[in-house]
């Protein structure tokens, strides 16, 4: 059977580990400058329905270097956006590439595709999961701390997509989840009931201090995803006291460091004096994406 990766929950606990191992190697081996083409002459088709700069880059610069090839394809260039069926595109794509990448606005599109694709297909992110930023996550937290295991994680702000990846992590993590949200922007219900449902520690919150109190890493994200465009402004309005900032990092564990996925928006969801701060772990977790992609590559295509 080929292997999808659409929700980080897609992998075992044994995978993750195996990906991240894989993972921290390629990083070395990309360091010492060592040729590491394990997908030599295979292709990898992107699809893109909203903006990317870190997905798109990590992507293709992670394929070139495994000996590969990406094709970055713009979705309204594509014959989808003048209505070709998905599964008709998945099928014929699958006639010529290795894998297929997608981040579209729905994770029903991004389903669709895989059910007709003959190749893996890849979640690059959707409105429910970003599950291979989690991936770089997970690396990043490890590399820090050592281990994941029973880590007090708080997210403050929006319930979206890598929160929602974030929650279900746990299940193969051991962390502690804290979710701090303002009413009514709560991640998918069913997404905590499936985590709790496999032994994840997850709990919803309306104070960030609250979330905050002892957490050794704080992860927050963008008030406005993309596809929130037209609530900005009732957004901006209702987020207003869930900005990760050095008066909030106080509640924190003293060793305790950030993470945002990027693009982050300063004087939000993130005060610049913490995004430039000590604790900030955002440009490892950024280079992160593309040594455990490489290693996600590697899993699905050897
Ligand atoms: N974090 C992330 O996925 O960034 P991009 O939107 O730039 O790809
Ligand atoms: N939650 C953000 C993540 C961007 C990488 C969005 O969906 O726009």
């Amino acid at each position: 059977m080929k292997k999808d990766f659409l929700s980080i929950l897609d992998i075992t606990k044994g995978e993750l580990e195996q990906i991240l191992t894989e993972a921290e190697r390629l990083k070395t081996l990309r360091k010492e400058g060592k040729v590491h083409e394990l997908l030599r002459g295979r292709n990898l088709a992107m699809i893109f329905e909203k903006s990317s700069t870190r997905t798109h880059i990590s992507f293709e610069v992670g394929m070139n270097e495994l000996g590969g090839h990406a094709l970055f394809l713009n979705a309204r260039d594509m014959q989808i956006w003048r209505g070709e069926e998905i599964r008709d595109t998945a099928r014929a794509a699958s006639r010529y590439v290795s894998a297929i990448m997608i981040r579209a606005y729905k994770h029903s599109t991004i389903e669709e595709f895989a059910r007709h694709a003959t190749i893996p297909v890849i979640n690059g992110l959707s409105d429910l999961e970003h599950p291979c930023q989690l991936l770089a996550d997970i690396m990043t937290i490890r590399e820090h701390f050592g281990s994941t295991r029973d880590l007090r994680v708080a997210w403050v702000g929006d319930g979206n997509n890598v929160c929602n990846s974030l929650i279900l992590s746990t299940v193969l993590t051991g962390m502690k989840v804290v979710v701090a949200t303002p009413e009514g922007y709560e991640p998918a219900e069913d997404i905590v009931k499936k985590a709790r449902a496999q032994g994840g520690k997850v709990t919803l919150v309306r104070k960030p201090e609250k979330a905050a109190k002892g957490a050794d890493v704080i992860i927050t994200d963008t008030w406005v995803s993309m596809g929130d465009d037209e609530e900005r402004e009732e957004r901006l309005r209702v987020f207003h006291d869930y900005t990760v900032d050095a008066a909030l990092m106080h509640h924190a564990s003293p060793g305790a460091r950030v993470l945002h996925c990027l693009p982050a928006h300063r004087g939000q969801e993130i005060a610049d004096e913490v995004m430039e701060g000590g604790q900030s772990l955002v440009w490892d977790e950024a280079e992160n994406r593309l040594h455990a992609q490489k290693a996600l590559l590697v899993r699905l295509l050897k």
